[in-house]
């Protein structure tokens, strides 16, 4: 099974990530914990990119990360569901139907891309306005190009454009902490049955 966490940079998915792999484990599954962009070739090339170091256009933006997604897929992601593990992603292509939306790529497109990779059979997006995601991103890690308020509002947007995908939940994420990980592992139990 595969889990995918999504949101706008600073909206605490990778705590969430975690807090779900030790209840899923407490529960006695075997869970893996994988992050994109990867550190593979086109993952450093990507990040490289986010860092403003180096150029690329929209479209080499979305071609580098279906690429890096393509040899995650085959690498990590599928065996790992082949030996019957639980995947959760802190982000995946849903993370390219709202950056690279926002920056102007139609969403079949995006999809068709990424047509190659397995589908998560949930997809929780962790929601919260782009000025207080900007205060915790700015209190640990300097703002990259990626994480500027006019663009992250598009892609709060473009996040939120996705309700009526069925695979789709949107959880309120300036609650505290443990109240959106009991949300969170409501849904994926929900998902799980
Ligand atoms: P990273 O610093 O790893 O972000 P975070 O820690 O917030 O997850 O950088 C990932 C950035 O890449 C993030 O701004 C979202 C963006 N991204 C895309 O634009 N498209 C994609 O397909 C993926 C996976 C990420």
């Amino acid at each position: 099974m595969l889990i995918d966490l999504e949101g706008i940079d600073g909206c605490g998915k990778s705590t969430q990530a975690q807090l779900l792999a030790q209840r899923l484990r407490a529960a006695g599954h075997a869970v893996v914990v994988l992050k994109e962009p990867t550190d593979g070739p086109h993952g450093s090339r990507l990040k490289e990119v986010l860092r403003g170091e180096r150029v690329a256009d929209t479209e080499e933006i979305l071609a580098l990360f279906a690429a890096d997604r393509r040899e995650h897929v085959a690498d990590r992601i599928a065996p790992a569901l082949e030996r019957g593990e639980i995947v959760l992603m802190d982000r995946y292509y849903y993370s390219a139907l709202a950056y690279q939306c926002a920056a102007g790529i139609p969403a079949e497109r995006i999809r068709a891309v990424n047509a190659f990779a397995p589908a998560p059979a949930v997809v929780l997006v962790f929601d919260l306005p782009v000025e207080l995601a900007l205060e915790r991103v700015n209190s640990h890690s300097v703002a990259d190009a990626f994480e500027r308020a006019p663009h992250l509002k598009r892609v709060r947007a473009a996040y939120l454009a996705l309700r009526d995908d069925p695979l789709v939940r949107i959880l309120d994420a300036t609650r505290p902490s443990e109240v959106i990980a009991e949300q969170a592992w409501t849904l994926v139990s929900e998902a799980m049955t």
